[in-house]
């Protein structure tokens, strides 16, 4: 006999067919925050006798659980050992996506070691230094850099740090579940760095010598009225970092030298300038790829790992925005950087308190706008969230038009474009299988 049946023998059998369904159901729901408690205090997929005997503390729900199980996952979930209890099993899709992210976080990795050698800490006081190589390599542009912060040489090897640890880890737990771990170095590290005295010149994943930075993340993060996943379009707060090509870090020991006057060149504070721009347009991205993905995972744990490193990549990205907020207004030959206290639009010239609203450099927390249905009213947020907007795809197209893979013997992208393609395109076609 069906558990749950005989209780409700009141009822003719169609009702109490209905009923059963309701309650393997709301089962279904209760076993995965179940699992939760039980992650919580095994620390990983739960195998002990309490929580199995908790866990079945009826053949109703045994029954139900294992029954809908079956019927929701047929042949999709990846069968991993020790895994055989897990409701919301880690399927192709979460490897898919996980996989993706320990590509993409290689990329972040080698674009912050680059800018850790030249611009990281070479002194952290009484805290160890993390990073396996030389930091801080060009004194002159971090004079530059700390116009930003004079914490800004620790940020960045802490930055540097937190991208290769989140590669690591990706890696690492993609191993621990028998799926195959991500290195796009052997293939595609290829680009050649900067020619700084002492920057190990062995090839990189990234070209931080020909940007275009996208900085429309700072009007949208100040926006009340607009969301990029409405289809809100937001203007640049440096207008002209959104087109040409401008280095982000000193190309070569000339870039270093200081000026007539014994200061940093207009030249060298607009590749610092640049660097802060692109440290938060980089980590904006980040901000919005890991809630964008965590609503396609199936398993707890995966989703688990999501909204934990997306979490350090939004820290990140509110520190930056601060740090870029204090960019001097300077000019280096067509790249200007505006005041954006000054109450005047950068890129149309309009005035008034609208304007100041969309540029003030101290507005740095996520201002309340539209979100899921304007008549819920504004809410601070992040921005975007939804597959088209702040996806895999939506995102390795920024970092592709950011130029970050332009090989400057070509002037094409290298082949990575297409693996990361690829890999992005798996990761936002997978659903949540519940
Ligand atoms: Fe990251
Ligand atoms: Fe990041």
């Amino acid at each position: 006999m069906i558990p749950g049946l005989a209780e409700d023998s009141e009822f003719d059998l169609e009702t109490r067919i209905a009923i059963l369904l309701c309650k393997l159901l709301t089962t279904l729901r209760n076993s995965i925050g179940e699992k939760e408690i039980a992650m919580k205090e095994k620390g990983s997929v739960f195998s002990g006798s309490r929580n199995r005997r908790s866990f079945l503390k009826s053949g109703m729900v045994a029954a139900g659980a294992a029954t809908i199980g079956t019927a929701m996952s047929p042949g999709s979930p990846v069968a991993f050992a020790g895994q055989e209890d897990d409701h919301a099993p880690i399927t192709k899709g979460d490897i898919a996506i996980l996989t993706f992210l320990s590509a993409l976080e290689q990329v972040e990795a080698d674009l912050w070691i680059q800018y850790a050698e030249l611009g990281g800490a070479s002194n952290q006081g009484l805290s160890p230094i993390d990073l396996p190589f030389k930091m801080g390599l060009a004194p002159n542009y971090i004079t530059g850099l700390m116009v930003l912060d004079g914490d800004m040489p620790q940020y960045i090897s802490d930055n540097t740090d937190d991208e290769i640890s989140h590669h690591r880890f990706l890696n690492n737990y993609l191993q621990s579940k028998g799926a195959k771990t991500i290195d796009l170095t052997s293939q595609f590290a290829i680009l050649p760095p900067s020619q700084v005295t002492g920057v190990p010149q062995n090839g990189r994943l990234t070209n931080l010598k020909q940007l275009t930075v996208d900085t429309s993340w700072w009007t949208r993060y100040r926006s009340s009225t607009k969301t990029p996943d409405f289809g809100g379009t937001f203007e640049n707060a440096i207008p002209d970092l959104a087109k040409g090509q401008h280095p982000a870090i000193p190309l070569n020991d000339g870039d270093l030298v200081l000026d007539n006057n014994g200061n940093i060149s207009n030249h060298l504070q607009a590749i610092a300038n640049t660097a802060g721009f692109h440290f938060a347009f980089i980590e904006q991205g980040g901000s919005s790829l890991y809630p964008a993905l965590a609503q396609k995972v199936t398993n707890l744990e995966v989703l688990r790992i999501l909204l934990s490193i997306g979490g350090s990549e939004i820290a990140h990205f509110q520190t930056w925005q601060d740090k870029a907020g204090n960019a001097t207004n300077i000019t280096d030959g067509d790249l200007t950087f505006p005041d954006l206290n000054s109450g005047v639009d950068p890129n149309t010239g309009a005035t008034g308190a609208d304007t100041a609203d969309e540029f003030q450099t101290n507005l740095i927390m996520p201002e309340p706008t539209l979100f899921l249905n304007e008549k819920l009213g504004p809410v601070s947020i992040i921005r975007p969230t939804s597959t088209k907007q702040g996806g895999a795809v939506a995102s390795v197209q920024s970092f592709v038009d950011d130029g970050l893979f332009l090989d400057p013997a070509t002037n094409k992208n290298t082949g990575i474009v297409q693996v990361l393609f690829g890999l992005a395109e798996e990761a936002d076609a997978v659903r949540r299988r519940f």
